[in-house]
């Protein structure tokens, strides 16, 4: 029987249809300023609410793809919410199989789902995630969906997380180290993730290719091929959802996937190139100056029409706190699925001709009227996904502005 028995203050919450305890949070942020989920004791963030709200519906267009009972792994569970969520919120879910390093995140996750009538759906454990991943690595005992929502990278669990997940199995990662992944600590990068980053108007954009090219060269390794679902970037950190399937051929499939952009910072130029073996080009073909270099990384599609217009239906009629928000943001997603590689920021170009800034729908309109598609991001508000070249995309802006 459970109890509620801790060592540290603690207050309910409610998110989506479950109700969970967590350590109270007043508790812990003495100041405005302070981040007070990695002060308490068990690792709780309500700014995250969104992104669990997300993957129960990604979870859920999965399972209703895949048609039969799933069972679902969360390797870094903090408090158990979001596994008590997957278990509540998506139907089709056998069974959870939970786990975290810190024992008091153990024993609150444990509460959590007893309280929660869910003590047979669930499988707790208290260890290292990658020795937890690693028990479930043979071919029948992998799972079909595992969440690895971790402090900073996700690479460090890719490898077991791999081997744990069933053919055909959806895996959702979670990076907040935005730092290395935008550029600024670009060694780091290049460390973790296996590629150079930019610190360009688009580097949220580059941050999800850096982060699946890193998965699909290590699914590589084991003769895996990836296709990415869903993706998208928030606040702070990036998201990605992708299905991982046994094959040489897949395998090879998804690294002729991996390229280069190559980006001029004197005339907002840029360019993809899958040459990786010849030598990239160094100079800007529209003003000569030096081209910058990021990757290897994804140059494949970051995001399924069809997988986001699921996720959208899934959405309707959970009354989750932040719909509005959610519906907006699957729909850019899906409309940019088949967009081009990066996008231009108007206010960055109006900024560097020196020119007011026109409404981002005019200037959407007004590449279209000039023969080119163009769509908004949710990589940024004032983005433009187009197939226009950055010369065009600067005509347009300057015609609008003057
Ligand atoms: C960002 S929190 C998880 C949040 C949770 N997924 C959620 O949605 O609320 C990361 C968790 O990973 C745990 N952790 C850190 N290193 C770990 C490791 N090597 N193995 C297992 N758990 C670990 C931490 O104790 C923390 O609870
Ligand atoms: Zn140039």
């Amino acid at each position: 029987m459970w109890s509620l028995n801790f060592t540290f203050p603690t207050e309910i919450v409610k998110e989506g249809k479950v109700s969970v305890v967590v350590p109270k949070r007043v508790a812990y942020v003495k100041e405005a300023w302070e981040y007070g989920p990695s002060k308490a004791p068990v690792f709780y963030n309500p700014a995250m609410e969104l992104n669990r709200d997300l993957a129960v519906l990604a979870l859920q267009t999965y399972q209703k793809i895949l048609g039969r009972e799933i069972s679902v792994c969360e390797p870094l569970t903090g408090c158990g919410i979001r596994g008590v969520r997957f278990a509540v919120e998506v139907e089709g879910v056998r069974k959870v199989f939970v786990n975290d390093i810190n024992s008091e995140a153990a024993k609150l996750a444990q509460f959590n789902f007893e309280s929660n009538q869910l003590a047979s759906v669930v499988l707790i454990m208290n260890e290292d995630a990658n020795l937890f991943l690693s028990r479930y690595g043979a071919p029948r005992k992998r799972f079909d969906f595992i969440d690895v929502d971790p402090f900073g990278s996700p690479v460090p669990y890719l490898d077991a997380a791999l081997r744990a997940l069933r053919d055909g199995g959806l895996l959702a990662l979670t990076a907040t180290d935005m730092a290395p992944l935008c550029g600024v600590h670009p060694k780091a990068c290049v460390r973790k993730y296996g590629g150079k980053p930019l610190r360009t108007e688009y580097c949220h954009e580059l941050a999800v290719r850096l982060l699946v090219g890193c998965l699909a060269t290590m699914a590589a390794k084991h003769e895996l091929g990836i296709t990415v679902v869903f993706s998208h970037s928030t606040d702070h950190y990036i998201r990605v959802y992708a299905v991982a399937r046994y094959g040489a051929r897949e395998a090879d499939k998804s690294l002729q996937m991996m390229g280069y952009v190559l980006h001029c910072f004197s005339c907002f130029h840029r360019e993809t190139s899958k040459e990786i073996v010849s030598p990239l080009k160094t100079e800007c073909a529209e003003c000569g100056s030096k081209l910058n270099v990021a990757g290897p990384l994804w140059l494949g599609k970051i995001s399924d029409k069809d997988f986001c217009s699921s996720m959208k239906r899934e959405a309707d009629g959970r009354r989750l706190k932040q719909e509005k928000r959610i519906l907006r943001l699957l729909s850019l997603v899906q409309e940019e699925s088949e967009a081009s590689v990066t996008y231009y920021v108007v206010d960055k170009i109006c900024d560097k001709l020196n020119l007011p800034v026109p409404p981002l729908i005019e200037v959407v309109n007004g590449m279209k009227r000039s023969g080119f598609q163009a769509t908004p991001t949710h990589f940024n508000s004032k983005g433009i996904k187009t197939n226009a070249p950055a010369k065009v995309v600067k005509e347009v802006i300057t015609k609008l502005a003057t």
